[in-house]
């Protein structure tokens, strides 16, 4: 695939009709780098690619339904244009309108601004990056599409006040609690689109703000992205000294079941600072170990067995086999029955089923 076009094709009705012209006029041909990484579907992998050396390549990358990171630092991807479904999903809960004002989290390589200024307005659109080159790169990227958004250097965790409020405030990077700037600056009848990361979960919530003394939204999708600068950290590695650790005993849960599907999302918000990983035999491709890594304790669950070893702080997977009772208890709910509720007055927040008012037990 090599066309804007033929993008368009591949999207079909996640491009929509409202944002049909934008696609058009502000193309991410003029976003994208010469040399960066298509991010494959799994999202783990990604494809180098370099526009001197094989154009046609480059321009399959920039029109396909993938991720283009554009910078690494520490081998991890610091800066992308967001995969064009992602971007045109995100902005559909935006549900915007001309004239409406709006601030973005994360401006990257200015697609998005682009995008959105061509819809609402150059004057009604503000984007914040906190990476100095990044954002420079934006803007002329931005000034090559005939766009001119405000792009502002700094750390958008506290929004941007000279124009607020806005109408709508959407990240396009992760965060694991809802910084209050973002809710302050938010218009009461105003939404807040971001990407709600726990350790083991990457959901995208939208939050509603309506003047009232809670804001809160439900989880309206999954959604992978890098995180806020500011709320950026690893959660624990595997140990090595594992036996001489651990107190052992065993389980009846099922450890698999814990990790996939539903119950891995639920058990992830239940347990927002716990990473769950696994060991696979690269020769026979048995799963070997399940591992529960938070910053002060782990745990290691034998599939096979049952067997429980556990060391830290915390008894880990004790609180697994809780969150997990509890979202049993529940009725095995799915995400998008879960949300986010923000204290507008103290800027406290917590997780909850179905109503603000059905705290989750975090
Ligand atoms: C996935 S990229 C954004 C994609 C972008 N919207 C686009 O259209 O290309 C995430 C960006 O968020 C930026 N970022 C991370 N933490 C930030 C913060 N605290 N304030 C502003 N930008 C931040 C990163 O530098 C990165 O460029």
């Amino acid at each position: 695939m090599s066309t804007r076009q033929e993008l368009a094709a591949v999207l079909g009705d996640q491009l929509p009709p409202e944002w049909r012209a934008a696609f058009d006029e502000v193309p991410r041909e003029l976003f994208v780098p010469d040399v960066g990484w298509v991010v494959e579907d799994n999202g783990a992998d990604s494809i180098p690619v370099n526009r001197a050396v094989a154009e046609s390549d480059w321009l399959a990358g920039v029109y396909s339904d993938a991720a283009f990171v554009t910078q690494h630092e520490g081998g991890r991807a610091t800066s992308s244009s967001s995969k064009p479904s992602m971007v045109f999903a995100m902005l559909g809960h935006c549900d915007l309108r001309h004239g409406q004002s709006f601030l973005e989290i994360g401006t990257g390589t200015g697609w998005n601004a682009g995008l959105v200024a061509r819809r609402i307005g150059d004057g009604n659109t503000t984007s914040i990056e906190i990476d100095a080159p990044v954002a420079a790169r934006a803007r002329e990227n931005l000034r090559r599409a005939g766009r001119s958004p405000l792009v502002v250097t700094g750390d958008g965790e506290q929004g941007y006040k000279p124009n607020a409020p806005y109408d709508r405030v959407e990240a396009t990077c992760s965060v694991r609690s809802v910084p209050r700037a973002w809710v302050e600056q938010t218009r009461p009848g105003g939404l807040i689109v971001a990407p709600w990361e726990t350790a083991s979960a990457g959901l995208l919530l939208k939050l509603s703000v309506d003047g009232s003394r809670t804001a809160a939204g439900r989880f309206v999708g999954t959604a992978g992205f890098m995180t806020l600068r500011s709320q950026d950290r690893v959660i624990g590695g595997e140990p090595d000294d594992f036996d001489e650790l651990a107190t052992v005993g065993s389980t009846d849960l099922d450890a698999p079941e814990v990790v996939s599907g539903h119950a891995r999302t639920a058990v992830g918000l239940l347990i927002p600072d716990m990473r769950m990983t696994m060991d696979i035999n690269d020769d026979t491709g048995y799963l070997e170990q399940l591992w529960f890594l938070a910053p002060d304790a782990w745990a290691a669950v034998d599939p096979y067995d049952g067997t429980v070893r556990q060391a830290g702080t915390r008894r880990l997977w004790d609180e697994v086999v809780s969150a997990h009772a509890w979202w049993a208890e529940a009725g095995e709910p799915e995400y998008t029955r879960f949300g986010v509720a923000v204290d507008t007055v103290t800027g406290g927040q917590w997780t909850f089923l179905d109503d603000p008012a059905r705290t989750v037990p975090v």
